[in-house]
C-alpha cells in the first residue's frame, strides 16, 4: 500500500473514541429457514430465464465488449451455472479491450467496476484457476492508465466523480495479482486527491470534483465514494487509517445533521445536504447505506452505527411495502403532501422501477448481521421473457420497461465479508480524525459548518 506521511497529518479530532476490536459481520448461530432450498432455486431460474432472455436478444452498448456476460461471471460460478460460466470465458478470452466496437468513449468508473472488477472476482472465485482475466484486466487498464496522461495529474481524465475511489479496490487486487505496484499507485494517487480535497464538512467528499457534485448525499454521485471507504479498508487490509476514519468521519456528521425520521410512522432516514440546505429526501440508491452502515459498524465494533443501519432498512423497505407492486420507487421525499405522506410517512417523486438492488441489498446484510429472519426479505417478479423495470411501483397500469439492466444478473453482495473474520482485529484509529483542512471553505469557520434547516 501506498505510504502516506508528511502531507497527511490529523489535526482535529472530532470525539476521541476508545479502539474497539472489530467484530464478525454475521451473527455465529445464523440458520436458513426450511424455504430456504425453494427460494435459492426460484432465484437460479430467475438468474437462468433472464440470461437466457439476454443471450436471445440484447444491446451491447457498454463499448460492444459485453458487459453483461463479464459482469455476471461472478453469480455464474456462485450459483452453479459453470456450462455458462466457461462460455463467458471464452468469450472474454476473445475480447480485444484494446479497442472501443462502439463510437462511445470509455467511462472509467463503468469499464473498471464491470470488465475489470468482473474478470478479478471471477479469477478469485475460481481459485485463481485461470490467468487469461488477470491479463485481460491488464490489457484494459493499461488502455486506461492513459487517463492519467501527465504525470502530476491526480485526477484521471474520464467520466469522473467522486466515485473513482472505487477504483481502488479493483486496481489494487490487479496489482496484487499482476505485480506491478503502478496500478495502485494511479489509483492511490486520485483516491487520496478527492480524500485530502476541501469538503463541506467531515468526511464528505467536495462538490468540486469534476464534473460538481449536485449535492452531497448518501445517493448517486457520491455513494460508491462512502461506500468504499470502508470496504476498501476492509478488503485492502492496508494499515493506514484514513480510509475507516474518513469513513467514520462521514457517518458521524451525517449521524449529527443529516439524521432525520418522518413525522409519520418515525421512519429514520439520511438526509441529503446542498450548501447548507437540508432536503428531506431518499433514494432507492441511497438506500445501499443501511447495508454499508451495518457492514462498518461491525468492523469498527460500534453498535450506535450498526443499529442505525438497521433502523434505516427498514425504512428503506418501508417505501416497498407502501407501494401497490410491493417494490419500492427510485426516489421519494419525507415531507407532507397531504396524502400518500400521511398513510406512509414519504412520497414518490420519482416512480419508476430500474431493477436496482440497493434495498435488497441492505436486507441481506442486516438479516446475516442480526439472523433475524424479519430482514429475510424476497420479492418474487412476475415473469416477462425475462425481467423488466417498472414504469410506476404505484400504479400496476403503468406498465413495464421494456429493458433488463445487466446489473439485475449480478449478486452484488461481497459474500465473504459475511462469513470470514475481519482481516484485521483494529480498523480505524479510534479517533474520528479527519485532514486538516478538509472541510475549509469561505462560507465555513469551526469544525462543523452549521447546517440549518432548509426550505423543505
Ligand atoms: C444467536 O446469537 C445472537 C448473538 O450473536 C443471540 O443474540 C441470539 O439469541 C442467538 N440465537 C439463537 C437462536 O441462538
Ligand atoms: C421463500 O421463502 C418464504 C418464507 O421465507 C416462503 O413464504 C416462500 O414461499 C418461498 N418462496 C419460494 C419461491 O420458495
Ligand atoms: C437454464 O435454462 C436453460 C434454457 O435456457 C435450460 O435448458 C436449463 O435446463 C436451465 N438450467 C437450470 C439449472 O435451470
Ligand atoms: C507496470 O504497468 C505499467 C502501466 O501499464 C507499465 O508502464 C510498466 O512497464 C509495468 N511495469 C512492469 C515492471 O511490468
Ligand atoms: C510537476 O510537479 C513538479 C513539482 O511540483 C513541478 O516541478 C513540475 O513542473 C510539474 N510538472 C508538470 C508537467 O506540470
Ligand atoms: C471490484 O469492485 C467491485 C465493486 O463494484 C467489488 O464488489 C468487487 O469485490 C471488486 N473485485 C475485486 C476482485 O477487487
Ligand atoms: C508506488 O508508490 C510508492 C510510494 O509513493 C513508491 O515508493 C513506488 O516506487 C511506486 N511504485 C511504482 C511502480 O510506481
Ligand atoms: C460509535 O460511532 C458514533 C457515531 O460516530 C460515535 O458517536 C460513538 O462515539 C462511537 N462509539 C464508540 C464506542 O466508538
Ligand atoms: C402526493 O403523493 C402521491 C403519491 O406519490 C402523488 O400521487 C401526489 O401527486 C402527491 N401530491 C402532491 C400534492 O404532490
Amino acid at each position: 500500500m501506498v505510504q502516506l506521511s508528511e502531507p497527511f497529518k490529523w489535526t482535529l479530532l472530532l470525539c476521541t473514541c476508545s479502539l474497539s476490536l472489530a467484530g464478525p459481520v454475521q451473527v455465529p448461530n445464523l440458520t436458513l429457514p426450511p424455504t430456504a432450498a425453494g427460494n435459492q432455486t426460484a432465484v437460479k431460474n430467475i438468474f437462468n430465464q433472464s440470461y437466457a432472455a439476454y443471450s436471445a436478444s440484447f444491446i451491447d452498448d457498454r463499448n460492444g465488449w459485453g458487459a453483461t456476460i463479464v459482469d455476471a461471471m461472478g453469480t455464474m460460478i456462485l450459483m452453479g451455472f459453470d456450462d455458462l460460466f466457461i462460455k463467458s470465458l471464452e468469450w472474454v478470452t476473445n475480447v480485444d479491450f484494446t479497442e472501443s466496437k462502439t463510437a462511445a468513449n470509455v467511462d472509467l468508473f463503468e469499464t473498471t467496476i464491470r470488465y475489470v472488477g468482473g474478470m478479478l472476482s471471477a479469477y478469485e472465485l475460481t481459485g485463481k484457476k485461470y490467468p487469461i482475466l488477470v491479463q485481460q484486466s491488464q490489457t484494459l487498464v493499461d488502455k486506461m492508465a492513459f487517463a492519467w496522461s501527465s504525470p502530476n495529474q491526480t485526477i484521471p481524465y474520464g467520466m469522473i466523480n467522486s466515485r473513482t475511489t472505487l477504483q481502488s479496490i479493483n486496481v489494487s487486487r490487479l496489482s496484487l495479482y499482476t505485480g506491478n505496484q503502478t496500478y495502485t499507485n494511479l489509483s492511490m494517487k486520485n483516491s487520496i486527491h478527492i480524500l485530502l480535497f476541501p469538503g463541506p464538512f467531515p468526511g464528505a467528499p467536495s462538490k468540486r470534483s469534476a464534473p460538481p457534485l449536485k449535492a452531497n448525499t448518501w445517493g448517486g454521485g457520491t455513494d460508491s465514494y462512502l461506500e468504499y471507504l470502508i470496504k476498501y479498508a476492509r478488503i485492502s487490509n492496508t494499515d493506514d487509517n484514513l480510509f475507516a476514519d474518513t469513513w467514520h468521519a462521514a457517518v458521524d456528521s451525517s449521524i449529527k445533521e443529516l439524521l432525520k425520521t418522518s413525522t409519520v410512522g418515525n421512519h429514520a432516514y439520511i438526509a441529503d445536504w446542498n450548501d447548507g440546505t437540508i432536503a428531506l429526501e431518499g433514494s432507492h440508491l441511497a438506500c445501499f447505506l443501511a447495508g454499508n452502515w451495518i457492514l462498518g459498524g461491525k468492523l469498527l465494533n460500534n453498535d450506535t452505527i450498526v443499529n442505525i443501519g438497521l433502523e434505516i432498512a427498514d425504512s428503506c423497505w418501508n417505501t416497498y411495502a407502501s407501494t401497490e407492486t410491493g417494490i419500492g420507487p427510485e426516489t421519494f421525499q419525507f415531507i407532507d403532501n397531504e396524502s400518500f405522506y400521511g398513510k406512509h410517512g414519504f412520497w414518490i417523486t420519482g416512480s419508476d422501477y430500474i431493477q436496482r438492488p440497493e434495498v435488497l441489498e441492505s436486507n441481506f446484510y442486516a438479516w446475516r448481521a442480526t439472523g433475524d429472519t424479519n430482514f429475510q426479505k424476497y420479492l418474487v417478479a412476475s415473469e416477462t421473457n425475462g425481467y423488466a423495470g417498472l414504469n410506476d411501483v404505484n400504479n400496476i397500469a403503468a406498465g413495464l420497461q421494456d429493458v433488463t439492466e445487466s446489473f439485475l444478473d449480478v449478486f452484488n453482495t461481497e459474500g465473504q465479508v459475511f462469513k470470514a473474520p475481519p482481516a484485521k482485529a483494529v480498523y480505524g484509529s479510534g479517533n474520528i480524525a479527519v485532514p486538516a483542512g478538509t472541510f475549509t471553505s469561505k462560507t465555513v469557520t469551526g469544525p462543523v459548518p452549521a447546517i440549518s434547516p432548509g426550505p423543505l
